[in-house]
């Protein structure tokens, strides 16, 4: 009151007891509507110099883009808005501050960033946040380091909004894709790389098995002139191929005689994807295949 009493407030004032910058003064009257709820203080929740020193320390003195937010102002955010073990979503990752506050605050996260920095600093900057690294509210939060996480880069899109392929697609992005559709798991971490295909010159058709499952796929000619359409049709001489291929990698099957290995089965079914199939039911039935359409049956598990 003794302030207002002095007489008409000011509209602009000088920082530092008059002797440093001029600033304006923004009152309530003049912004109408509803006033803010809450108030964050620069002093509680930082502000963009401090983000900025942050971000340049932590990539060494390089910063991705000009506008990130500091570790307090992400870190208050996160006390709002979940608790610990919550999952956090940054669709926008920038220079990563979300995923590296969450991290260090035990909430899960995802961020998405379709930049190159994506890889030159988010993924770098959550390595050293799980090495322990001490800048933003590391101290405040007592973080020593710890947790993980994993880096992905989307491939391309195969299928259209209609559900035909978008064009001719390399064999191992259909298999990639075949896999994670079916297993829900990456196709990298099925290690396929040594075995080796029966034909000269040819992948295996075998993708992987899976919780006894063997994944098979026919496409894009991976058999080569062998047989029907290069070998994307399920008939008898892709079978052959098939088993052979299953028989290569070693690892048991329902075709081996108990007498010839002790180790269970490896696979009680295999899961066949290909442009059509020739076979009859009761033969699949008989060999326990399942039949998949490719695209059909993909666009189906979307
Ligand atoms: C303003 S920055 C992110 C700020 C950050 N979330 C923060 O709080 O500091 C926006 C980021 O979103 C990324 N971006 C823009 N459109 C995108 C999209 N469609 N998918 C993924 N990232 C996108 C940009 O490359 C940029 O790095």
């Amino acid at each position: 009151m003794a302030v207002l009493k002095k007489g008409p407030w000011p509209k602009f004032y000088f920082t530092k007891n008059g002797k440093g910058g001029i600033r304006r003064k923004t009152y309530l009257s003049a912004v109408g509507d509803v006033p803010p709820t809450n108030l964050f203080e620069y002093k509680d929740v930082g502000h963009t110099d401090e983000a900025k020193k942050e971000v340049l320390k932590v990539f060494d003195g390089q910063s991705p883009f000009a506008t990130p937010k500091p570790e307090r102002l992400i870190k208050r955010v996160l006390e709002i808005a979940t608790d610990e073990g919550d999952l956090v979503l940054d669709s926008f990752l920038g220079s990563g501050t979300t995923a590296a506050v969450a991290h260090k605050m035990g909430r899960r996260w995802i961020g998405i960033e379709m930049g190159d920095h994506a890889k030159t600093h988010c993924a770098v900057r959550m390595k050293k946040v799980v090495d322990g690294e001490q800048g933003g509210i590391s101290k405040a939060v007592k973080w020593q380091g710890g947790g993980g996480f994993r880096y992905y880069e989307l491939g391309e899109a195969i299928l259209n909004e209609d559900g035909s392929l978008t064009g001719d697609i390399p064999f191992d992005v259909m298999a990639a894709h075949v896999w994670f559709s079916e297993t829900k798991t990456p196709w990298s971490e099925c290690k396929i790389e040594n075995v080796k295909c029966k034909i000269e010159g040819t992948k295996s058709t075998v993708l992987g098995i899976h919780e006894g499952t063997a994944y098979v796929l026919l496409y894009n000619g991976i058999l080569k002139d062998r047989s029907v359409n290069g070998g994307n049709v399920l008939t008898r001489k892709t079978l052959e191929v098939i088993q052979a291929d299953l028989s290569a990698r070693g690892d048991g099957s329902r075709g081996r005689s108990p007498s010839q290995d002790a180790r269970p089965p490896e696979y009680e079914k295999i899961v066949v994807y290909g442009e059509a199939c020739r076979l009859m039911a009761p033969t699949l039935e008989a060999l326990k295949i399942e039949f998949r359409q490719t695209p059909y049956d993909l666009v189906t598990r979307r």
